[in-house]
């Protein structure tokens, strides 16, 4: 219900304004209206706001990117956004970063972040609609962001033991992970740090907290920034 609101809101600020941008928002909310079987997390409007070309969604993708401190973290690196969605941290970062890559199974949301991407020209990027825990990536990368991605509410990450195994092959020896947890209404704090504290024993904790800002879909959530120790 609480969502449905957010959702009428977010479509009306986007419905009255006439900005340069109108023409491509209009674009992504008609790939983003096609129906598949995969659980739509942002509920028939967008889950991540994508601020680069004005569109509301449920998430504050600006103030992630502050409190995590993305722009500094990423700076010339090679990095990978599983579960990336429609790519907005990707797209919103300043574009410094050497490569960034996202992996998400709904090809619609690929399409999406693909065609901002083209539109706003932002050429270091790449975007695979693939499985995570499947596609075979044959790259090492300077860090990887998982955001709320550990597992997922659609079981398209079900095997939290697999996920962070594959992520410690991805990443290099000293290496960053991001990590960010679920809304405490739905992951209790506590069984977050039980998770960071069983699969993340190969990584040093640099800086970790809370997320003080947003609606429910942000406030609240936890998050460790890691660095992966020499094997
Ligand atoms: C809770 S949302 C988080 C989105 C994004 N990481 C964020 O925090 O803004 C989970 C996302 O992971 C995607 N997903 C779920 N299982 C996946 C899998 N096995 N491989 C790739 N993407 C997956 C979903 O489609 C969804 O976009």
């Amino acid at each position: 219900m609480q969502t449905k609101l957010l959702n009428l809101i977010n479509y009306f600020k986007h419905f009255i304004r006439f900005d340069k941008y109108r023409k491509i928002r209009n674009k992504v909310i008609k790939i983003n209206s096609k129906k598949n079987n995969l659980y739509d997390y942002g509920e028939s409007f967008f889950y991540q706001d994508m601020p680069c070309i004005n569109l509301p969604g449920l998430r504050n993708t600006y103030k992630r990117i502050e409190v995590l401190d993305l722009n500094k973290l990423l700076f010339s690196k090679k990095f990978l956004d599983i579960g990336c969605n429609t790519g907005s941290i990707i797209l919103n970062l300043n574009t410094d970063f050497k490569i960034g890559v996202g992996i998400e199974y709904n090809s619609k949301l690929v399409e999406i972040a693909r065609t901002i991407a083209e539109e706003k020209k932002i050429i270091n990027t790449k975007f695979l609609a693939e499985n995570f825990l499947t596609y075979e990536i044959d790259e090492i990368f300077d860090v990887v962001l998982s955001l709320a991605n550990h597992s997922t509410f659609d079981k398209g990450i079900d095997d939290t033991n697999l996920y962070f195994k594959k992520i410690d092959k991805l990443l290099k020896n000293n290496g960053i992970l991001v990590l960010e947890s679920h809304s405490p209404l739905y992951e209790p704090p506590k069984k977050f740090e039980e998770i960071v504290n069983k699969y993340c024993k190969n990584y040093k904790i640099l800086r970790n907290g809370i997320y003080k800002f947003g609606n429910f879909y942000d406030l609240n959530r936890n998050f460790y920034i890691l660095k992966k120790n020499e094997n």
